[in-house]
This record gives C-alpha cells, sequence and structure tokens, in this order.
C-alpha cells in the first residue's frame, strides 16, 4: 500500500516512519520538497503520487503564535486536513488525521469524552477544530486522533525543556493546575499502526474521532518532578533537585495563548474499539531511554 505521512520530520511523523518503515512504498515528503500550506502544490502532490492511505502528521503547534499568525495556523491545521480528507473521499483512500485536547474549554474536573461540548480558548484550538470538522465532513470515514502533552526524545516538547533547564538551573516553578496526560509519539504512532493495519485486513473501526492519551493524568508540576527524578536514577548529571521544582498557578506563568486547566481525555472509545488497555503515564514515561 502507497502510505502518505506529512510533517514527517515532527514528533509524531518521526515516530510513524520509523514504525512503518517496512511498509510497502512511504512517501515522507519535508517541508523543502512540499510546502502544505500551499494548496496547489499539495494537489499537484496527490495528483502525482496518488497515495493509498494518508497520516496527516503535519500541523502549525506553536500555540501562542498562532496567536499572531492566524492564517498559517488555519492553512496548516483546517485548510490541509480538508483537502486531504476531499482527496481520500474522491479516491477511496483512507486518512488517519491527528488532534488536541485543545478544542475542549478545559472547564471542570471531569475527562472529556468525544462527543463532550467543544469550545477552544486559543487560535490553535479553533483552527484545530475546524480541521476535524472538515475531515469529518468531507470524508466520514477518517480517523482522528485527539492527544494531549505530546513529548518524544527528539523535538520541542515539554520534557526535553525539562531535562535542558535542569542542567542550567538551580530552582524552577512549573504550573500545577492544568491537569492532562503526556502521551509519548511513540504511543501515538503504535496505536496509529495498529489502527492502519486493521484497515488493510478489511476490518476497520467506524470513523470519527477517538481519543489518544496515557490511563492517568497529572499536572505539569507532577510530570516534571517525575522527568527530573528518571533523570537523576540515569545518572545524568543535573544542577537541578528534583525537590526544588515549585507548584505554581496558571494565573503566574503568563501566555499569549491562555490553556485549559482541565485536559483529562476520557480513552475507554479507542480501547474498546481496538481491544486494549492503554498504559499509565508514569510506564510509559519510565520506559523512555534517552
Ligand atoms: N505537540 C503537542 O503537545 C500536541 C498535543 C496535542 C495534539 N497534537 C497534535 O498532534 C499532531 C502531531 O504533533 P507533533 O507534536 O508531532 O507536531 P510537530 O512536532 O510540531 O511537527 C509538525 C510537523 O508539521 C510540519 N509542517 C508544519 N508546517 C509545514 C509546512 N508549511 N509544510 C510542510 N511541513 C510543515 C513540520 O515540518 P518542519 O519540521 O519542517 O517544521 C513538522 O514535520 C498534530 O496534529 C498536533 O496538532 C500535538
Amino acid at each position: 500500500m502507497k502510505l502518505l505521512i506529512t510533517g514527517s520530520s515532527g514528533q509524531v511523523g518521526t515516530e510513524l516512519k520509523q514504525q512503518l518503515a517496512g511498509q510497502d512504498e512511504l512517501l515522507t515528503p519535508t517541508r523543502a520538497d512540499l510546502d502544505l500550506a500551499n494548496a496547489s502544490a499539495v494537489r499537484a502532490y496527490l495528483a502525482l503520487h496518488r497515495p493509498q492511505a494518508i497520516l496527516n502528521a503535519a500541523a502549525y503547534t506553536a500555540v501562542d503564535q498562532a496567536e499572531t499568525e492566524q492564517e498559517a495556523a488555519w492553512a496548516l491545521n483546517a485548510h490541509l486536513p480538508e483537502l486531504l480528507a476531499r482527496y481520500c473521499a474522491i479516491n477511496g483512500a483512507y486518512l488517519l488525521h491527528y488532534s488536541t485536547d485543545y478544542v475542549y474549554p478545559g472547564t471542570g474536573s471531569e475527562p472529556r469524552q468525544e462527543d463532550s461540548q467543544t469550545g477552544p480558548l486559543n487560535h490553535y484550538g479553533k483552527s484545530k477544530l475546524q480541521g476535524d470538522f472538515a475531515v469529518l465532513a468531507q470524508c466520514p470515514q477518517a480517523v482522528i486522533f485527539r492527544t494531549s502533552w505530546v513529548y518524544s526524545a527528539h523535538g520541542k516538547n515539554f520534557r526535553n525543556t525539562i531535562l535542558r533547564l535542569a542542567k542550567e538551573k538551580t530552582e524552577l516553578s512549573i504550573v500545577a493546575d492544568q491537569i492532562g496526560a503526556p502521551t509519548p509519539a511513540s504511543l501515538i504512532a503504535a496505536i496509529s499502526v495498529q489502527t492502519l493495519q486493521r484497515y488493510q485486513q478489511g476490518q476497520p473501526i467506524a470513523g470519527g474521532v477517538y481519543h489518544l492519551a496515557p490511563r492517568s493524568y497529572c499536572s505539569w508540576y507532577d510530570f516534571a518532578k517525575i522527568i527530573v527524578q528518571q533523570a537523576e536514577q540515569q545518572g545524568q548529571s543535573l544542577s537541578l533537585n528534583a525537590s526544588a521544582i515549585h507548584p505554581i498557578p496558571s494565573s503566574a506563568y503568563a501566555t499569549p495563548a491562555k490553556r485549559p486547566l482541565n485536559s483529562r481525555l476520557s480513552v475507554d472509545k479507542l480501547e474498546c474499539a481496538l481491544g486494549i488497555r492503554l498504559p499509565e503515564w508514569q510506564q510509559l514515561l519510565a520506559s523512555m531511554t534517552q
């Protein structure tokens, strides 16, 4: 099967590329090969290569910058998914698309269900939600994985930032009132591969939105402490001790884009569709060696 992975240099895209490496034909254009914000270039690429499945891991993910670069965020997060979904619907191709907990308003303390009321708090979330609507309107068989707090060994993410700061600083203050589930890109890729295999075997899961995240939740403060404790246990040379990380409220850490306080995602629907049980976030972090 001819597979197209967009955003193959990103966190999720890199993991997808590695985990799908043995597939028949893998198309992994970089930004230099194909500017995904250029709709006519994307149409021409699809017409030339005619992929049979698309894993759309590309996105505009600079949450704060999206407040000012609204058009750029919209091009990648709303227009591109719509274009890919239309191609898939017309050509009978399969589409896996990725979305975010930031489509929800972050109120309350209960885990969100896939049909919970949306209400993004920032422009990034609005552009991603528009992408979700467009994908399902164009191609109802498409699968959308809404995930949260993505990290991997490479790339710009919270884990790597904390590891860098732990070598530079002796004290840190981290937000403790935003709750969610840190999700390794490797987990997202593994579930995507499983979902793709189901499609290839003629037993696809139903189209629609699925939450994809570990089973348990924490705050950014909890996450930071465990990251540093784990690095200490691995013998990394740090100037920061986990006990010198201090909890602060979101109100004490101003950012251009507002963040949801409650990013808990219920994963029951995905577990049921694939017949799996997702791991706890602590287990997944502990298994990271790099
Ligand atoms: N990161 C998170 O915490 C998080 C949380 C929830 C959901 N998600 C969702 O998960 C998915 C994957 O996120 P991620 O963290 O893997 O993203 P990422 O690491 O930021 O990667 C984004 C990818 O998109 C590519 N890209 C962006 N604009 C492009 C353009 N104009 N032309 C070509 N390529 C372009 C980037 O290429 P370059 O390398 O050239 O920039 C990169 O490969 C996204 O849908 C995101 O919304 C992420």
